[in-house]
């Protein structure tokens, strides 16, 4: 059957009317000038519905990591509609693609991380691993050990629980589980470490870290939860060895800590994930979702350690957990076809070289007088504005300098995400080098552009 769909960018708007987008001021959508309408995509380009070709800086939303129509993908998921279109993994119900897929991620992740729960977000990825350690506290009679340590800066999702474990400056005006979830300190050295080092900035987080749980109580916390970088907090990496450090002090306390990789994961940082082989922890739970089937198929996994669901699985109690969609066959097929992609072109080994090019690239533009710093690792890249750079005085909230700077990008055929004062870039992980420097090219011209405009 064909779908008969609306092309012009006149028609497209006309039936916008009825949708509503996320994250999006939707007053200012109501004069519909500001809507980009996007018709199609191909390796790390997309189009417009006037024919105009843009740069995917940001990979779709930091997963389209094998880049658009990829082939292999597209079949793989019509060949599984045409085998086995849909069938539950609930009660006693199997199908040998959600089993296939449970057995590959259970591989590629580290250590004891055997036992996978399939999602469609990341956002629920995360609410399940919260909802599982609930349940494996009260399996243990500890019904107090239930509130979540998160961190001022992170992102974990927009549903009800995964919100009140994002920053709080995501849920202005809106309500979110917020007496469950305690928010620590930001790792951000640039913009908090104040006149300390690193290494005592390190040190006064960890501090941050003990002194929390001792006066909320190691009995009341179940989780720590934190991105290996944080996304769309603005790219935020943490001083080497902190990582490891929070997670020594996570174990000494019994608290389980979830490694949120729905970005970092399947290749963004050179490694299928990025917990251990970058950041050296063995996390007790992963989540992860987008680069999974790097979007084709909406499709999130939360990955529970042996002992986790040793204690879910014990004899007593259901898992009283479950989603229509969990292991849908068509968005494991797509992420099975997506691995084997990935390990047959070798892309997290590329991305090594790639995405190295890619960062040291961009952190040039750190010379720029608008740039006060330049963040992240490989394909996954925050670039903050600064009114004064001298004295780190910031922009305020309505300068929207990245959107000035994303739009003016756009003009030049690049996507690019504004966050406030930042501009965030994650695009598809098969960037080469001459799109490399277009991309700088491109970056450069429209933050000058801008420099001299305000
Ligand atoms: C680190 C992280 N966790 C969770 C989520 C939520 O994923 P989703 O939008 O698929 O619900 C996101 C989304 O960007 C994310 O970046």
């Amino acid at each position: 059957m064909t779908i008969n769909l609306p092309t012009d960018r006149k028609a497209v708007l006309a039936a916008d009317e009825h949708l509503i987008q996320s994250f999006a001021d939707l007053n200012s959508l109501k004069d519909q000038d500001s809507l980009t309408v996007i018709t199609e995509a191909e390796g790390y380009y997309v189009k417009e519905s006037d024919g105009n070709q843009l740069i995917d800086g940001i990979g779709g939303l930091w997963c389209v990591n094998v880049g658009h129509k990829r082939k292999e993908i597209i079949d793989a998921i019509s060949e599984q509609l045409n085998t086995l279109d849909y069938y539950s993994t609930f009660y006693n119900f199997t199908h040998p693609t959600a089993a296939k897929l449970a057995a590959k991620v259970a591989e590629l992740a580290p250590g004891h991380l055997n036992h996978v729960y399939f999602a469609n977000s990341g956002s629920v990825a995360n609410d399940s691993a919260i909802r599982m350690l609930h349940h494996y506290n009260n399996r243990l009679g500890r019904p107090n050990k239930k509130k979540v340590l998160s961190r001022i800066g992170a992102y974990h999702g927009s549903t009800h629980l995964s919100m009140a474990m994002t920053t709080p400056a995501y849920s202005k005006g809106w309500d979110s589980a917020s007496e469950l979830v305690h928010h620590i300190k930001c790792p951000h050295f640039w913009k908090e470490g104040g006149d300390m080092t690193e290494a005592e900035f390190l040190d006064s987080l960890i501090t941050d870290l003990k002194v929390n749980i001792h006066d909320i109580g190691a009995e009341n916390i179940a989780a720590f939860i934190a991105e290996p970088i944080m996304g769309a907090g603005g790219v935020i990496t943490a001083p080497d060895g902190y990582h490891v450090r929070m997670a020594e002090v996570c174990a000494a306390n019994d608290i389980k800590y979830i490694s949120d990789e729905v970005v970092t994961a399947f290749g963004r940082l050179g490694h299928f994930f990025a917990s251990k082989d970058v950041f050296g922890i063995t996390p007790d739970i992963i989540t992860t979702a987008k680069g999974l089937t790097s979007g084709y198929q909406p499709l999130s996994a939360t990955i529970i350690s042996d002992e986790i669901h040793e204690v879910i699985s014990r004899p007593g109690e259901t898992f009283l957990h479950g989603m229509t969609y969990s292991g849908h066959p068509a968005a494991a097929a797509a992420g099975l076809a997506n691995i084997a992609l990935m390990e047959q072109q070798r892309i997290p080994e590329q991305v090594r070289v790639t995405g190295k090019l890619f960062e040291h690239s961009l952190k040039e533009l750190a010379s720029l007088e608008l740039v006060g710093e330049v963040r992240g690792s490989h394909f996954m890249i925050g670039i903050e504005f600064i009114k004064d750079k001298a004295n780190k005085t910031p922009f305020a909230e309505q300068d929207m300098v990245g959107m000035k700077v994303a739009q003016a990008a756009q003009k030049r055929g690049l996507i690019a995400r504004p966050l406030g004062n930042c501009l965030i870039l994650s695009p598809p992980l098969i960037l080469d080098e001459k799109i490399i420097a277009s991309i700088y090219d491109i970056l450069r011209e429209s933050i000058i552009e801008v420099s001299s405009s305000i």
